[in-house]
């Protein structure tokens, strides 16, 4: 069997990263979690207070952030770590929620992150999750999954995440974070998300977890053959 990539990209809340996760566990794959480089990116700006309108200040800021990732064998989940830091947790937040996106439409960002994300893939064997992994990371992906949700209940899946990490949000809140990052994230003029024409849609409003998993992880070994 050959090794292939799958690329999973969708709306913000729609369940990809643990299916994402869940899938290259299945086929012994590695795992991906683009959103959580860009993330990282936010923190970093957020806390040195980045001009995002000052490309000079950006690409000298870019420099200086290593990302890598690890398996935490305890909690059995891949952390993501900014210059030997582990940030799991505070780039999960809502503050870096809320800057995330408007973050991801600078192009020189883009750029940077695209070209990590590239190499991560040269042996292939990978799940890469994200918005643009289909389009622009790896438009020749064997494997390309768009998922979908109502927005209802993607924000009811998001606040219990948020809940589960100790912050308490409104429904509300949670729905209009989720609907202004969909906005701008499908809005901006670099690499915004969209369906690659080549990609299967998998809505997951009402499927259960367990098939959505299956259903990837057989359309992958049909791809793998
Ligand atoms: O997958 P996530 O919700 O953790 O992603 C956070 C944000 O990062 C998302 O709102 C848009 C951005 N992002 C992106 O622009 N391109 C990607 N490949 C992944 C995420």
């Amino acid at each position: 069997m050959k090794k292939i990539i799958i690329a999973i990209d969708g709306y913000s809340g729609c369940g990809k990263s643990t299916t994402a996760k869940a899938v290259a566990k299945g086929l012994q794959y590695t795992y991906l979690d683009s959103g959580a480089m860009y993330r990282a990116v936010t923190l970093y700006f957020l806390r040195n207070n980045t001009d995002l309108a000052n490309s000079e200040e950006i690409i000298n800021n870019l420099k200086d952030i290593k990302i890598t990732f690890h398996f935490n064998e305890a909690k059995g989940i891949q952390e993501i770590f900014m210059n030997g830091e582990n940030i799991e947790a505070e780039i999960r937040g809502m503050t870096v929620s809320s800057h995330v996106s408007e973050v991801s439409t600078v192009a020189d960002v883009r750029t940077a992150m695209v070209d990590i994300q590239q190499r991560m893939g040269n042996d292939k064997g990978i799940v890469m999750d994200g918005r643009d992994i289909g389009t622009v990371v790896f438009p020749e992906a064997e494997l390309k999954i768009f998922m979908t949700a109502d927005t209802t209940i993607r924000a009811e899946r998001r606040q219990k995440e948020l809940l589960e990490r100790g912050e308490r949000i409104s429904l509300d809140i949670v729905k209009e974070n989720l609907e202004s990052r969909d906005a701008i994230d499908s809005g901006r003029a670099v690499s915004p998300l969209k369906k690659a024409l080549d990609a299967i849609e998998i809505d997951t409003s009402y499927l259960e977890f367990k098939d959505q998993v299956s259903k990837i992880i057989e359309l992958a070994k049909e791809r793998m053959n």
